[in-house]
């Protein structure tokens, strides 16, 4: 078996958190980027909105701490708040080093600056972004770079299975290369998770293929804790229609003037909430869900016509040709949408410096929880969170890099007892069940007896993919699907742990906030 020797730091996954942390280091150690598809596919590339900083004379640190709190519900780390928004703009300015497109705006005095939009939660003008297409300009930015680094060496299409451990450390990883099936060990000094989400567990989802949990499984089989999985968040407005898979229909268009409609015109949102279609997300996504039940229609509308097609076109360029595309011109009708799983606030447990609770494993990027999302992630934290906590992780390891010893050889994989499988049919239809049940029964609204009726689901699905695991060759799907009933299980233990309704955890038998907000913590036995 292939032994890959002599690598600094091991970086899994090349969304903006793992491809800003491989440029950070790569000045000063060598190290290899491995994305289970190309380079370029993640959730970072679909980001829309932007990047949340305080970069505006009328807008200060306190004010975006204080949305960010109040977002997330009491349950915020207010420490990682402040060391999280206190290096918005640096981080910034880093990405503008970089290349970074943001888009320009000259103000009343004939003055070009960084035009500066809002979202949900945000009490000022604080998103930085590339029109709407801010995480493809990330992803081109950074890739470029990488792709010319000759310290960095890319793997693609190359899946980790399991990390792997030596006298408690973290020293490299099992990876499988999907193109051949060959499987090989990576070893490295430092190990970094920089794998996304899981918003994959759901049926219904903004996230791309690639978001099915494989770092936090994978962090929780080597012995992390993980926090506050039940809080998945749910976008308010996905584009429904039958041919758009996974778009979604940005915040900023919110931010910018658009209303939510009823399918007969009247607006809703101000029924629940003063900030109405401003309000934080998990306010929006539930009287969206909920005004779908009550009139059993199949969607709602996002209307933002009162403005002008040029407008339109200069902020929306991106939503504006994929609406159109499908026939629908946002320019003068209302947008069908309807709520979808975005994002996963919990994660694997960090400290500020992006440490897991495992020796030489650090987690950065939507993997990870730090304690700044809370109850409910405010709208473009996340690929703020993702800067600052590549940069901390970068000067952790480059502080230590001389202290760690190369990892001796490590035992091989062990294939000596599976065969071919003959019965595909299994993974495909637990991939189907598991994301089914959890949008039915872990979804936004949440009872007893529907977590329940998941956990009775999941423990069989777990039992039925471990059989399956022991006896038949490894694939990506197998290895996918495995993490998916991982992290579902986890999402379902925590949501049952918590007995109170809170940011975006919603369950009608404990409508109720309590008094002491706590983190929800799960240990591996
Ligand atoms: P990702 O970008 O998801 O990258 C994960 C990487 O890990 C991928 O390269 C993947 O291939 C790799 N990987 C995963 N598992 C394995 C494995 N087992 N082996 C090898 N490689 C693996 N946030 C904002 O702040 N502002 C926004 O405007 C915004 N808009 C969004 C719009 C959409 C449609 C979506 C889906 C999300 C949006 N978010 C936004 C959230 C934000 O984009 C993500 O949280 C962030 O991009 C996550 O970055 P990441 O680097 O942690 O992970
Ligand atoms: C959006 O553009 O609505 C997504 C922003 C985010 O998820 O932070």
């Amino acid at each position: 078996m292939n032994q890959t020797n002599n690598i600094d730091v091991l970086i899994i996954g090349s969304g903006a958190a793992g491809l800003s942390l491989a440029l950070e280091l790569a000045d000063h150690v060598n190290v290899t980027i491995l994305s289970k598809a190309s380079l370029q596919y993640s959730s970072t590339k679909y980001a829309q909105g932007g990047i949340s900083a305080v970069l505006s004379e009328d807008d200060s640190l306190d004010s975006h701490v204080e949305d960010t709190l109040n977002a997330g519900a009491g349950l915020c780390d207010p420490d990682i708040v402040n060391f999280t928004v206190s290096q918005g703009a640096d981080r910034i300015n880093w990405l503008i080093k970089q290349g970074m497109p943001f888009t320009q705006a000259t103000d009343l005095h004939g003055n070009i600056n960084y035009h500066l939009t809002r979202e949900g939660g945000h009490s000022h003008r604080r998103v930085i972004h590339a029109a709407d297409a801010t995480g493809a300009a990330i992803v081109s930015t950074l890739s470029h770079k990488v792709n010319v680094n000759s310290k960095i060496n890319l793997l693609e299409n190359h899946i980790v299975i399991d990390l792997i451990l030596s006298d408690s450390r973290c020293v490299g990883a099992y990876t499988l290369n999907i193109n051949t099936n060959k499987i090989s060990i990576i070893r490295a000094k430092f190990v970094v998770l920089a794998t996304g989400g899981a918003g994959k567990a759901y049926l219904y989802t903004s996230n791309p293929d690639v978001t099915t949990g494989d770092g936090i499984a994978m962090a929780w089989r080597a012995g992390c804790r993980v926090a506050n999985m039940e809080f998945i968040q749910f976008h308010p407005s996905c584009l429904y229609h039958p041919e758009a898979k996974s778009f979604l229909i940005s915040e900023a268009v919110r931010g910018e003037g658009g209303k939510l409609c009823l399918p007969d015109g009247s607006r809703f949102m101000d029924k629940f909430d003063s900030r109405a279609e401003l309000a934080p997300r998990d306010i929006v996504a539930r009287a969206i869900d909920h005004e779908m039940k009550r009139l059993g229609c199949d969607c709602v509308y996002l209307d933002i016509t009162h403005k002008s097609k040029d407008f339109i076109i200069k902020h929306f360029p991106n939503i504006y040709h994929r609406c159109l595309s499908l026939g629908i011109n946002m320019s003068n009708e209302a947008i069908p949408v309807v709520p979808a799983a975005h994002y996963t606030c919990g994660g694997v447990m960090t400290d500020r410096n992006a440490r897991t609770d495992i020796e030489g494993l650090y987690a950065i990027g939507e993997v990870a929880f730090t304690g700044l999302h809370g109850a409910n992630r405010m709208a473009s934290n996340s690929l703020l969170e993702c800067l600052v906590f590549a940069h901390a992780a970068s000067l952790d390891i480059l502080a230590h890099i001389n202290d760690i010893p190369m990892p001796a050889n490590l035992a091989e994989w062990d294939e000596s007892r599976v065969t071919d499988s003959d019965e595909e049919v299994i993974v495909s239809h637990n991939w189907d069940e598991l994301r089914r049940f959890m949008w039915d029964y872990v979804g936004i609204v949440r009872t007893t007896k529907r977590l329940q009726r998941a956990k009775n689901r999941i423990d069989l699905l777990q039992s039925e993919i471990e059989e399956y695991y022991s006896n038949f060759k490894i694939t990506n799907d197998l290895l996918e699907l495995r993490n998916l009933a991982v992290v579902a299980e986890l999402i379902i233990r925590s949501a049952q742990l918590r007995q109170e309704s809170r940011g975006l955890h919603y369950i009608l038998d404990y409508p109720n906030i309590n008094e002491v907000a706590e983190n929800t913590i799960l240990t591996p036995n």
